[in-house]
This record gives structure tokens, C-alpha cells and sequence, in this order.
């Protein structure tokens, strides 16, 4: 049973009313598809995750979209919202539609870094974005406060959140657009209690391992890249899933989920399957 149930949803790329992403994508519906099934799926969820690139090109419009659908739904579910910069938002449009603050008091040169208690787990979220650039910096200042941040262990450990990956890519466009002197947020973690590192932007599933502790790439909202792209070619893909991340006793298990429709294949109780497995077992003694 999971002690603490996070939902990632990366990379939705929200836009206008009325527009698609290439054309093609309509990422509100995709959004929506996916908060339904949360809804319908009855379980527990502690906190949905937001990793950034929340829209598109920074509308306000789209991140009052982005919200008007989030939030009734977190609600519903007793879940708190965590937002992340991503290098598609646009830092005070992000702060104003999202965060509820005043136009006034934004500086789009600060970062918007935060911690939040989840269930005894802490979320740290770090906002490695630069105004108009699209690979990932973590300033100086920031790895500051994280070290400060972390000096504490929290009672069930720290989730870092980030939108760019602290690890290279097999892709090179992503490779292109990856975060900038990992090995500085490596040196801050190393010997920290953050069981894992949760990101989006590339819009692929992946995963390696920084200072020792496991990254997770979620699955992108909006669509996704094929990582096996004849060779000199960079493609999307019409398709769409996102993670949830689970504390079962003491670790931190990240799980993508595909939410493409699928043809269901069988639907059953999980008890007789259980009690199924079980009598295979005592079979084979
Ligand atoms: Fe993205
Ligand atoms: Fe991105």
C-alpha cells in the first residue's frame, strides 16, 4: 500500500481556446482526458505535479485553462497542486494566472523555487528555466537554497522536482536543449535524503541516475518524440501518458502510465487475480 501517491503531469503545453500544438494536438483535451481518469479511478492521490511546460507560449489564457481544469478536479481529490516552471512558460503570467499573485510584484528575472509537504514527504521544485532560452540552468543562488533546504532531513524523504533532466539524452535535439552542469546539483545532493528526481521536457520515458540517486523522465502530456527515429531525423509522435510516483515503505517508485486510448484487454477484480497467484504459488510449493 502506498504511503504517499504523487501524480506527474509534464509538458502539457496548454494553449488558447481553439488552438492546437503543430496543428494537430489538442492538449486541453488531453489534459482533460487524463484528470477524468484520475477522478474515476477512486484512488488516493496526495498531490498532482505539475513539471512544466504547463502551456505552450505563456498565454495568460492558457494558463487560466491550465487552472480552471486542474484545480476543481485537486480538489475533488483532496490533492495539493505543485506548478513548475518549464522553458515554454512564461514567468509572470505563470505567477499572476497560477499562483494568484500581483502583476506588480513579479520579477521575471526571479526563480520560482518552492518546498511543500506532502504526507511527511518533501517536495522541493526548482525552476530551471532562463527567460527566452530553452536548455536548463540551476543559478547559483538556487543550489544555495536547496543545500539550505536539505540540510534537514524530512520525515519520508525529498522529492526533487525540475523541469530539465540532470542527464544527457540519446536524442540529440534534447541533448541539445539539456540543463546546464549537472555535476552542481549532483555535489548539493550527494548525501542528501532525495530518493529521487522527478522531470518532463524531453517528451520521452526515461531514466538514469545523478550522484547516485534515480532520475525519472515522465511521459509528456502533449505528445512524444521518437526515440528510435531513422537515423538523422527528428520526429513526433501522436501520443500522450504521465507518472505517478509512489512511496511504498521507504522507496520512491516512479510508474509511467499510457493514457493513449487502448482497447481494454481484460478488466478484472484484482482479488481473484491475487488469490489466483497465490494458489499457483502453493502449487509449486
Ligand atoms: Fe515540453
Ligand atoms: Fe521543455
Amino acid at each position: 500500500m502506498s504511503e504517499v501517491t504523487i501524480v506527474q503531469l509534464t509538458d502539457t503545453h496548454i494553449r488558447p481556446t481553439g488552438e492546437r500544438v503543430h496543428g494537430m494536438v489538442d492538449t486541453y483535451a488531453n489534459l482533460t482526458h487524463v484528470l477524468q481518469q484520475l477522478r474515476a479511478s477512486r484512488q488516493r492521490i496526495d498531490a498532482l505535479v505539475l513539471s512544466g511546460d504547463l502551456t505552450d507560449t505563456g498565454s495568460p489564457e492558457a494558463y487560466r485553462r491550465l487552472r480552471g481544469a486542474v484545480e476543481p478536479v485537486a480538489e475533488e481529490l483532496g490533492a495539493t497542486t505543485v506548478y513548475v516552471m518549464g522553458n515554454h512558460d512564461e514567468r509572470t503570467a505563470f505567477a499572476t494566472e497560477l499562483l494568484g499573485a500581483d502583476p506588480a510584484a513579479v520579477d521575471p528575472d526571479t526563480t520560482h523555487d518552492q518546498v511543500v509537504d506532502v504526507a511527511g514527504l518533501r517536495v522541493i521544485a526548482l525552476d530551471s528555466t532562463t527567460p527566452r532560452r530553452h536548455d536548463g540552468r540551476l543559478e547559483e543562488q538556487q543550489l544555495d537554497w536547496l543545500a539550505e533546504q536539505l540540510r534537514e532531513p524530512a520525515p519520508r524523504g525529498t522529492l526533487l522536482v525540475l523541469h530539465h533532466p540532470p542527464i544527457p539524452s540519446p536524442v540529440a535535439a534534447t541533448e541539445y536543449l539539456r540543463l546546464e552542469r549537472p555535476e552542481l546539483l549532483a555535489e548539493v545532493l550527494a548525501d542528501s535524503d532525495v530518493g529521487l528526481i522527478i522531470c518532463g521536457h524531453n517528451h520521452l520515458t526515461g531514466a538514469a541516475a545523478l550522484a547516485g540517486i534515480p532520475v525519472w523522465i515522465g511521459p509528456a502530456l502533449a505528445y512524444r518524440i521518437d526515440t528510435i527515429a531513422p537515423s538523422g531525423r527528428h520526429r513526433g509522435l501522436i501520443g500522450f501518458g504521465y507518472s505517478r510516483i509512489d512511496l511504498l515503505g521507504s522507496t520512491l517508485v516512479a510508474t509511467a502510465i499510457e493514457a493513449t486510448p487502448a482497447e481494454t484487454l481484460y478488466d478484472r477484480p484484482e482479488q481473484d487475480v491475487l488469490d489466483q497467484l497465490a494458489a499457483l504459488a502453493a502449487e509449486a510449493g
